[in-house]
């Protein structure tokens, strides 16, 4: 028998508890309490290789944790602001070739995140030629690193629902090619593992390693820290994969997000732009630094863009957890509630970041809201952050999540999102892109087909935001890029 009780913000499905909750006193609880854990045979299908720092708990989870956080090492930073800057200038040369009109802005931006997490993970340069290319020069594998990566990332879906064993044997196209990839990815694994390990006295006296290099030494032997134990191989990979995965989608949607709010909302794209001069001048990029120029950024205008991208259009759709014993939580309004053990939550991250009583919305007539499908668009306001976003236990807006797992890529994908926006914002800005029709239509009247492509597109980042592995816009809203000092403007 199932049964469903709402509890303030929160409902419960008896009969297999699942316990649905947008309320931010309930999630600090859930994201704190010691009797509440994530769900590791839930989580398990992430597994494809080995155990990973989030597919288990208590003290191995520690042990996992330890172990990836010296990938995030004080060297590695510098390291993710100049690889986005590269990648983003090389990104900008590739669309030169489509004119400057990018069809899917997220497919290019999580392609840049995974990009910058080669460059990261295995000192790899991935370049924007076509994926599927065999290019090898060594007849042990069928494909290239980049590309085995690439490969694998865009048939995230196969893998995680066929079972290995089967991955080869199924004669069809997407099943061949993952499989060829999985194959190649893990080859390639295990000969960088294999090289770290045959001179680990050298690179653990590296002062700069990559993310792979930290981790096999601090997982593969106890030579950076005694309290830490050895991973198995399978989990070194596992955590590789992992961090990659868990790194690059987020990323590069928030990117993509942030893309069209900005086309969107022509006015707050000045101020970045605005800001961009101000902080960076007509220095060279080389001369652009992580310490001074980066952190300028990230706590004025430009920080407060992309947290309110994450506020409005957050990568994550929930988060899993569960009760070992039974549990009492009190919501926003100090009621309690008894929780049985063994229920499953999900804490909707989109619900608790867009909830009115929290978040005041703009001041839209209804009229027009609902003629705009009620998207969240309208409501993009970087300004509530420029004073407040440094807070750094916020009980209402926690895009990287809260207690001990709070996300270990935070600084990563903070310096890698500012950097992408400050190469691309510099030199150029970013348009929707007016259709003929619609230019026709509107009776070659610029002003009006500009406000009707803008109002379409607000309506789209409603309508076409899906949920898949995350949160995206999967289907195509163009956006053009324009040279900020060209002469010429329609
Ligand atoms: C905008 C970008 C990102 C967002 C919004 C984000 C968000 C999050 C959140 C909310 C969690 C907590 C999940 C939970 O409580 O169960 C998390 C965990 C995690 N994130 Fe991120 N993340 C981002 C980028 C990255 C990057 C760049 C990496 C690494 C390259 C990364 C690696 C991880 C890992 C390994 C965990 C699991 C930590 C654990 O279970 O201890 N993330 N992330």
């Amino acid at each position: 028998m199932a049964a469903v009780l709402l509890i303030g913000t929160a409902a419960v499905i008896a009969g297999g508890n699942i316990l649905w909750t947008c309320d931010p006193a309930i999630a600090k609880q859930l994201f704190t309490l010691h009797t509440v854990q994530v769900p590791v045979d839930l989580i398990r299908f992430h597994d494809i290789w080995g155990p990973t720092v989030g597919s288990v708990e208590g003290q191995e989870w520690k042990n996992h944790r330890k172990i990836i956080n010296y990938g995030f090492g004080p060297s590695t930073l510098p390291i993710v602001w100049e690889e986005s800057i590269h990648q983003t200038e090389t990104l900008i040369d590739r669309w030169a070739r489509d004119e400057f009109v990018v069809k899917s802005p997220r497919t290019w931006m999580s392609r840049i995140a995974l990009h910058v997490i080669a460059g990261i993970f295995f000192d790899t340069r991935m370049d924007w030629k076509d994926t599927e290319s065999s290019n090898t020069n060594n007849d042990s594998y069928t494909s290239s690193l980049p590309n085995a990566i690439l490969t694998i990332m865009l048939h995230l879906g196969v893998l995680f629902v066929t079972p290995r064993w089967l991955l080869g044997k199924l004669p069809f196209e997407p099943f061949q090619k993952t499989n060829k990839a999985f194959v190649d990815f893990t080859n390639y694994m295990l000969e960088l593992r294999a090289k770290v390990l045959e001179k680990s006295d050298e690179v653990s006296t590296k002062r700069s390693r990559t993310m792979l290099e930290s981790i096999v030494v601090a997982g593969s032997t106890n030579l950076s820290d005694p309290t830490v134990q050895p991973l198995s191989k399978e989990s070194i990979l596992g955590n590789i994969f992992f961090m990659m995965m868990a790194g690059h989608e987020t990323a590069g949607n928030t990117l993509g997000f942030a893309l069209l709010l900005l086309a969107v909302h022509p006015d707050s794209q000045n101020q970045v732009q605005q800001e961009v001069d101000d902080v960076l001048g007509e220095r060279p990029k080389s001369d652009w630094s992580v310490e001074t120029d980066y952190r300028a950024l990230q706590k004025g205008y430009l920080g407060a863009v992309l947290t309110e991208t994450l506020r409005l259009y957050h990568p994550v759709q929930f988060v899993w957890r569960t009760n070992v014993a039974e549990t009492t939580v009190y919501d926003s309004t100090g009621d309690s509630h008894v929780v049985p053990a063994n229920t499953l939550f999900c804490v909707n991250f989109a619900a608790a970041f867009s909830n009115p009583s929290t978040w005041p919305q703009a001041k839209i007539s209804s009229a027009k809201r609902a003629d705009l499908h009620f998207s969240r668009a309208l409501d993009f306001n970087p300004t509530k952050w420029v004073h407040t976003r440094e807070v750094t236990d916020n009980p209402t807006h926690w895009p990287f999540g809260q207690g001990g797992r709070t996300c270990p890529g935070k600084a990563m994908a903070q310096i890698e999102m500012v950097a992408v926006l400050a190469t691309l914002l510099k030199n150029y800005s970013i348009e929707l892109v007016i259709t003929e029709d619609v230019l026709k239509a509107c009776g070659d009247d610029h002003r009006i087909a500009r406000e009707r492509t803008r109002d379409d597109a607000i309506r789209r980042l409603e309508d076409d935001v899906e949920a898949n592995l995350t949160i995206a816009m999967l289907k195509d809203l163009p956006i053009r890029l324009r040279g900020r000092f060209d002469e010429t403007s329609p």
